[in-house]
Formats: C-alpha cells, structure tokens, sequence
C-alpha cells in the first residue's frame, strides 16, 4: 500500500455516505475519525462498514485480515472538534442543509491547520455558498461520492473559483488511491452527475403516474435497453426519495428549468414516508 497522501481523515457524519467515506479511506491507509451528533449514530456507521467488510471476506474479496486492518485504522467519536484538531483532510457528509453544512466548516476551520483540505460531499449545493465566510477557500473542494462508496467507481470533484490547483492534484491523487476515477467538474447546480441523474429519475416518476408503463417496466427499459446497472425508479429507491426531492427543488429553483419541477407523487409519496429502501417501501417493496 502506497502511503496515502491524507494520513489523518476526519469524516463528519456517520450515515450511508459517511460511513462509505470512512471506508474507503481507511482501506487506502488513512487514520479515520469518523463523527456524529450521538453514540447510536456512529455504532452504527461502524456497523454498516463492519457487514460491508464482513460480506466482503464471506465472498472472498477480502481477507480477515484486510477487514481488521481496516476496522482497526477507524475511532468514532461525538467530538466535533476533537475529529477534526490535527487532520489533513475533513470530509463532510450530513444532510443536504445549507446553513448546516456553511455553519459546521466555519467551526471546523477554527480548529483546524490553515492548510488541512475541507471537502463537502454535497450531491447538489452551491459550493461557494457551503464554504461561505470559511478562511482559505484555496483549500475548499467538493468530494461527491456515490452510493454504495466502496463499489462505485466515480468520485466527482467540484472546483469553486477559489480551488487552488494544488489542493485539486493533492485530492484527485488521494482519489485514485481511493480506487476512484475522479472527474473534475465546475461548481454549478447539481454539478455533471445529479443534474443529469436528477432529471431522469423524475422524468421516470412522471411517466410511472401517468400510467405509460409499470414500475418494473420503465426500470427494464433503461435496464436492459439502454444498459444501466438499475433503472431510475429503482435508483431513486435506493438514493431515497426525500434526498432526490431536495435536489430536485434546489435545481428546479436554480436552474429555473420546468423539467426539475418534482411530481405530486414524488410529494406525496414522501409526506407519506415512502422514502425507498431505507424505509421499506418506494416504488418497490424492500
Ligand atoms: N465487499 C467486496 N466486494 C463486494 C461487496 C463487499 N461487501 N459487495 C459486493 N461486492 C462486489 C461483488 O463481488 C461484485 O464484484 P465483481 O463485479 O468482481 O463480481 C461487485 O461488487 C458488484 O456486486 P454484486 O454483484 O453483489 O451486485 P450488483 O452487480 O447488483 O452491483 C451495484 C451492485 C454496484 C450497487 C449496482 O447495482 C449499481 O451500480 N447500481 C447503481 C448504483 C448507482 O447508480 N449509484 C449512484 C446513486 S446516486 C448517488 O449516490 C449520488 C448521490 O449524491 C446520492
């Protein structure tokens, strides 16, 4: 293993993404705090990186002794600042709340080196508004993962006009020794991959309300036809219909584009908490 170029990570937020994050980067050699708001929260982040590794040694593409090395490069804490105090990158993964995320990189640059990379794995936000008022915007970069982060291939890296080019090469040679192909992509709404993946997905719901095709149906012709690993309503299944519906509001606003205006049964779908995978019912039952 090469040293990695990130020795001490911090990974705020223990969900999905988070713990998926965490992950990879431990499995490139890096120290990983990994933080979130409650002990319940980080257990079980941990947890879900534990099954992802144990399932990796039951199928054979991981050693016992791979998933311990990893597992043992890994500390949670609740501690924010304690995560963050002597890392070399901070990696963000909470909700896609703008005040959030620009309020939590303002606290972490206040204990963090001047030269520690900040990195937001927001799928959609206005950089420049997440690092807003934060010094040494040289540093600040987007790091967009995609779910499940230890299978998927891409990582998406968003410039702000104040990126410098060497955070940009440090970050893209950490993203390829995260086994990512990194693309480099401007900051502008929901960036190259939710613009595009955003708009399919509702494009998908729409047709599914007005009774072209059953669920199934539509997710085998882009399945099948058109060769993607799952169809958009499966996908939407698995992102969560909550966090494309968000998306899809901020783009509908910031590119004023009609084709982002969400669908009354994506609405309503989500007041009735039919989220996907996550809570047991989408369009599919899980
Ligand atoms: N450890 C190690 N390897 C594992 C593993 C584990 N725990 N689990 C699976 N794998 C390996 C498998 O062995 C297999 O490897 P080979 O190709 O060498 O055989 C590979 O990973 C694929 O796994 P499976 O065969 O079990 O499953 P699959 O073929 O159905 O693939 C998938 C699963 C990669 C998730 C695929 O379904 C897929 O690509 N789906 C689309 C996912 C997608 O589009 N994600 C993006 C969502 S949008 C987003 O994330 C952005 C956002 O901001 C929210």
């Amino acid at each position: 293993m090469t040293t990695p170029t990130y020795s001490t990570v911090a990974v705020l937020g223990a969900g999905t993404m988070g713990a998926g994050i965490a992950q990879v980067c431990a499995q490139a050699g890096s120290r990983v705090l990994l933080q979130d708001l409650t002990d319940d929260f980080v257990h079980k982040g941990l947890g879900r990186i534990r099954d992802f590794l144990q399932k990796g040694v039951d199928k054979g593409k991981t050693t016992a002794e791979q998933r311990d090395a990893v597992l043992a490069r890994i500390a949670v804490t609740t501690d924010r600042a304690a995560a963050c105090r002597g890392a070399d990158l901070v990696v963000e993964a909470v909700p896609e709340k703008l005040e959030l995320k620009n309020g939590l990189f303002r606290e972490v640059a206040a204990v963090t080196s001047p030269d520690c990379v900040l990195a937001s794995n927001t799928s959609s936000l206005s950089l420049a508004k997440v690092f807003s008022g934060v010094p040494g915007q040289e540093r600040c970069i987007g790091m967009h993962f995609f779910n499940p982060v230890p299978l998927m291939a891409l990582l998406e890296l968003v410039r702000t006009e104040h990126t410098s080019t060497a955070t940009i090469d440090a970050v893209t040679a950490y993203s390829k020794q995260l086994g990512k192909e990194p693309i480099l992509v401007k900051d502008s709404p929901g960036f190259a991959s939710s613009r595009l993946g955003v708009c399919l997905g509702l494009e998908a719901i729409r047709m599914f309300e007005s009774g072209v095709a059953s669920a199934e149906d539509i997710d085998k012709a882009m399945a099948l036809g058109y060769g993607h690993p799952m169809g958009p309503l499966k996908l939407t299944d698995l992102v969560g219909l909550d966090v494309r519906l968000a998306i899809a509001d901020y783009l509908r606003k910031e590119l004023d584009h009609p084709g982002f205006e969400a669908p009354a049964l994506m609405r309503q779908m989500v007041k009735d908490g039919k989220l996907g995978k996550k809570t047991g019912q989408g369009f599919y039952r899980w």
